[in-house]
């Protein structure tokens, strides 16, 4: 740091220039972040200062996140539901994992996850010292429930669902990893960082959330399809006895206990995340995820129209394309200021149509992949 600081217009300056070397969300496909809503930004303003770490001190943002818990219970098939809100999926994932194992007995044990599950639980595994096990997934990138039940076994702390895979948009069926969770005493956690805000709003009735019976846990997050403020991600527990399980002591603190992982906490995203959700509404959302299926339908027609075709059939708002070396295609891409990405298993290009991607755009990232593939042809 400098001896003597600079004149407020100076560093507002230097701020600037490094934030316009940010691409702008338009070109970006590859995120599953937006850009919030308007009154998500206004809410965040207002809190800016305060610290849901001691709610003692900050009663009214306590009552906000509060109010934010059970709109997310009501949404997830379970008013009653307890929890909070967390820095994002990563988080809550930790601790929903966290609770089921000091819910349980065991030590060194194990989670049973699908081998699409987001990377957080790999660095859950480093950091609560639990075994791993990828489960297999079937033809259309959902969890094999019969390699699950291989994998299961007297140490497991955990199974883990996905409701709207990272790479794939695809979910697991939930009802029947519940069977095997109830059936052998497993708590069962649904990873919906990306698809919780999703799933609820789509004509198909998923049976995926609380309404399961077996399902434990639930991550979801409002800084995705939420239209919230990052750092906004949710954890759901149905049952307040597990989310104890996760109080450590806080002897200096308004408050006696605190379950969260972080001591100080953004109530700034939790104030976002109330304002965008009593804003939206139930049918705000139901729009906003109407217009992101449509234009997801848009590009892979558009797709198919230069005969490239989908990995699945798109179940979310996420879209991976099978092309040869899409490593290479997203370089290229990227040449044109498109920002895409790349999925592992199978390898394919990766696009998210959040609610900043317009059709306009679609169509344009659209001619040029065709570009892009026509030209790799000639070159081969
Ligand atoms: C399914 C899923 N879980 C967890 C995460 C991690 O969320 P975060 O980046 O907010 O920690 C993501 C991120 O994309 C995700 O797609």
């Amino acid at each position: 740091m400098m001896d003597r600081g600079l004149p407020e217009e100076e560093v507002l300056g230097l701020i600037q220039e490094m934030r316009d070397k940010d691409f702008r969300y338009d070109r970006l496909f590859s995120t599953m972040c937006t850009i919030p809503h308007p009154i998500a930004i206004r809410a965040h303003d207002i809190f800016v200062e305060t610290n849901l770490g001691d709610p003692g001190l900050f009663p009214g943002v306590a009552e906000v996140e509060y109010r934010v818990v059970r709109m997310l219970g009501e949404m997830l098939g379970c008013p009653d539901a307890v929890g909070y809100v967390s820095t994002g999926g990563t988080e809550s994932n930790i601790q929903a994992i966290r609770s089921a194992r000091n819910a349980s007995a065991i030590r060194d044990g194990n989670i049973v996850v699908p081998e699409s599950a987001h990377f957080s639980f790999d660095k859950i595994g480093d950091l609560l010292r639990l075994e791993v096990r990828k489960a297999r997934l079937d033809r259309n990138l959902k969890v094999d429930l019969g390699s699950v039940e291989e994998l299961v076994d007297d140490r497991t702390v955990a199974m883990v669902g996905i409701a709207g895979s990272t790479e794939f948009g695809q979910v697991d069926p939930l009802p029947g990893l519940a069977e095997i969770a109830l059936d052998r005493g497993c708590r069962l956690h649904v990873d919906a960082a990306f698809g919780g805000f999703v799933l609820p709003f789509l004509k198909a009735d998923w049976r995926w959330d609380f309404r399961v019976e077996g399902v434990t846990t639930i991550t979801v997050d409002p800084h995705k399809m939420g239209m919230s403020t990052i750092p906004a991600g949710g954890l759901l527990f149905r049952s307040l006895q597990d989310m104890k399980t996760l109080e450590t002591e806080t002897h200096y603190l308004t408050v006696a206990k605190q379950a969260s992982l972080t001591g100080t906490r953004s109530g700034a995203a939790a104030a976002a995340t109330y304002a965008v959700m009593m804003h939206m509404g139930m049918d705000g959302y139901r729009k906003l995820v109407g217009q992101c299926m449509d234009l997801t339908r848009r590009l892979v027609a558009r797709a198919r129209e230069i005969g490239v075709e989908p990995v699945i059939e798109p179940v979310l708002n996420v879209v991976a394309l099978k092309v040869d070396d899409p490593a290479g295609v997203r370089a290229a891409l990227m040449e044109r200021d498109w920002h895409v990405s790349t999925t592992r298993s199978p390898r394919a290009l990766r696009m998210i149509i959040m609610p900043h991607i317009t059709a306009e755009n679609i169509d344009l990232l659209i001619r040029d992949l065709d570009q892009v593939l026509r030209s790799a042809g000639a070159g081969a």
